[in-house]
């Protein structure tokens, strides 16, 4: 069987995916993930969750091609519905705004909290997901910025079990909920040019606001503390 090719993010998420894990992917589409994990770890046992009967389909014959059928259990249904009674040591939820993924979380909460592991990568609104954390008790402990096809992803791996604190107690945590405290650290080349992008693309909102009949002030305010944020650490400068 020809080894399955998979993106650059995909691969960054399955570095986080521990050797002989029993993890969840959900919204697995076409199960690329637990496919590409388990046939390089014989020890590793996942569920592939899909809401969507096209995508589930998709799975399904991914997984039976590769010979995987008693590594993978391809699931129909929402979020983490799919979960029975044996729960995963580790969530992924990838490839989904952060609204939908938070919301995915926080539905079956219960499950949710008895999972040591979740690595989610939000297309847009990772600083929801962050907050999420803080509020539910999960330490992040790894972050990485990738660049693929001109999007940035943002992947982010948060548990339960405490190692170190990331958040710098001297830097408003505010600040670092909305650049990710370790990438903030780090400034990867990614990092600085996603910013750089989202500062020309702020400064239109806010110039557009401006001329706009009636102006919400509130929401101005709110953007233009983002800018000052953003131009702070493009320039380097304090991170108070
Ligand atoms: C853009 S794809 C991402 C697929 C894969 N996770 C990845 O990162 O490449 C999103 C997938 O999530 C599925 N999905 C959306 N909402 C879902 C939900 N509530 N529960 C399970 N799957 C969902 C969609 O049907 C779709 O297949």
């Amino acid at each position: 069987m020809e080894n399955l090719h998979i993106s650059l993010r995909l691969k960054e998420i399955a570095k986080y995916i521990s050797k002989g894990s029993y993890f969840a992917d959900i919204g697995s589409d076409h199960a690329y993930l637990p496919t590409y994990v388990c046939s390089k770890d014989a020890t590793a046992k996942a569920i592939a969750g899909e809401v969507n009967q096209g995508p589930f389909n998709n799975a399904q014959d991914i997984v039976k091609t590769y010979n995987l059928t008693k590594q993978i259990d391809v699931r129909l249904g929402d979020g983490l519905n799919v979960l029975q009674t044996d729960l995963p040591d580790t969530i992924v939820i990838a490839g989904m705004g952060g609204k939908l993924i938070e919301r995915i979380l926080t539905d079956n909460l219960t499950q949710t909290l008895q999972v040591n592991k979740l690595i989610l990568q939000p297309n847009i609104d990772a600083d929801r997901l962050r907050k999420w954390f803080v509020e539910h008790d999960y330490h992040l402990t790894h972050e990485e910025i990738i660049e693929e096809n001109d999007h940035f992803y943002e992947i982010l791996v948060a548990e339960k079990v405490m190692h170190e604190n990331v958040y710098d107690s001297s830097i408003d945590q505010a600040k670092q909920i909305y650049f990710g405290p370790l990438l903030l650290k780090k400034r990867s080349a990614a990092f600085l040019k996603k910013w750089e992008l989202e500062k020309i693309n702020l400064k239109r909102i806010i110039n557009d606001m401006k001329q706009a009949k009636q102006i919400n002030e509130l929401k101005l305010n709110q953007f233009k503390t983002k800018l000052n944020w953003i131009e702070e650490v493009l320039n380097n400068e304090s991170n108070n």
